[in-house]
């Protein structure tokens, strides 16, 4: 029995950031943020919001479009680098407002690729038989780890929240491909260094700012594409398909040049590349599924229809899936 994708649903802050309101920030402007990223808005969530209220949301509305009860939720895998607090787990913290009393709930932490890594888990364990039915949810507040003095990093990130439920489907159907890596070697690429047991959490610490994002944009890049682009080949052959019997690409939303070049390295005309970067920015590990329930929604995706989803994040990691709906 494949294990496939039933439904989805997203949810995300109402507080926008334009790139009008970064060019009061920072030294920046909408004409070098449009071309360098494609990003003209992010949402941002407010100073009393946090994660966790964003995945429930999320998960409420996936779950609810799936038809099921929430006690036939087996297990919620949350992917987040930006938890609600450090113990416990925001997948604890999900199950908890759901109401999923039947499920076990844990995190995954891989960056944009979270939710990639967090299919690749449940859909292995739905395969064999050790669950039944799971929750995926991609969720983050990025912009409370934001460094607002650093133009390179702050005019990127966004807030936000996507979630899939899964579960048994039929033969032909569901996840026919999808594979997960990281190099670790890759480490300072993007990094937070601060926070953990290694610089301990010392005023000093917070004072340097050293709980926010670092990121080495130009190197990154070129890691990202070649692995997006990659293990996206290598899903389309081990599944037995070409780029031209695929839908829609969705790629991890991190940057538009990115996602282009990513598409013309895969020679997929533009209008099969899904991107919504320009009004939500890069919310990591929740892109690629509030990209999917806005494709699910607006009938961009349809039954039948075969989709390749590629992510890449700080790790560094990478994963791709193809599914057919
Ligand atoms: N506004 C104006 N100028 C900016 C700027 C901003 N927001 N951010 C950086 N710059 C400047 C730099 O200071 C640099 O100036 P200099 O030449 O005087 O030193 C110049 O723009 C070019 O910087 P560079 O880093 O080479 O630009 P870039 O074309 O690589 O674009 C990124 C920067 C961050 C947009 C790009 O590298 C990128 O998107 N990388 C991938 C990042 C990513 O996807 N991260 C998420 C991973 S999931």
């Amino acid at each position: 029995m494949n294990a496939g994708i039933l439904s989805t649903g997203h949810d995300y802050p109402e507080g926008i950031l334009t790139n009008a309101d970064l060019e009061k920030i920072v030294e920046t402007s909408d004409e070098w943020i449009t071309t360098r990223t494609g990003i003209k808005q992010r949402r941002k969530a407010a100073d009393n919001e946090y994660t966790s209220q964003f995945a429930v949301r999320a998960s409420e509305r996936a779950i609810e479009k799936s038809g099921l009860s929430v006690e036939d939720i087996e297990i919620i895998v949350c992917a987040t680098t930006t938890p609600d607090q450090i113990l416990p787990s925001t997948g604890c913290l999900i199950q908890k407002e759901i109401g999923a009393v039947n499920a076990a709930g844990m995190d995954v932490f891989a960056a944009c690729s979270g939710f990639l890594y967090g299919i690749t888990m449940v859909e292995s364990m739905i395969r064999t038989g050790q669950v039944k039915h799971a929750l995926v949810v991609g969720a983050e507040v990025l912009t409370k780890y934001v460094d607002y003095s650093d133009r390179s990093t702050c005019v990127i990130f966004g807030d936000g929240a996507g979630a899939a439920v899964l579960g048994p489907v039929e033969d032909g159907k569901g996840i026919l491909a999808t594979k997960i890596m990281s190099d670790g070697r890759y480490e300072e690429q993007l990094f937070a260094p601060g926070g953990g047991t290694k610089m301990g959490i010392t005023h000093q610490a917070i004072d340097e700012k050293a709980h926010c994002f670092k990121m080495r944009g130009n190197e990154l890049f070129k890691v990202a594409v070649r692995s997006m682009a990659g293990i996206s080949k290598e899903m389309l052959s081990k599944a037995g398909y070409t780029v031209d019997d695929v839908k829609m690409v969705i790629p991890h939303q991190a940057n538009q040049r990115i996602t282009d070049a990513v598409a013309s390295r895969l020679k997929v005309p533009d209008e099969k590349v899904y991107s919504n970067i320009a009004e939500h920015g890069n919310t990591s590990s929740a892109s690629i599924p509030i990209a999917l329930d806005e494709c699910l929604e607006s009938g961009k995706i349809v039954e039948g229809d075969l989709v390749l989803m590629t992510a890449f994040g700080g790790g560094v990691t990478w994963g791709g899936t193809l599914v057919r709906f």
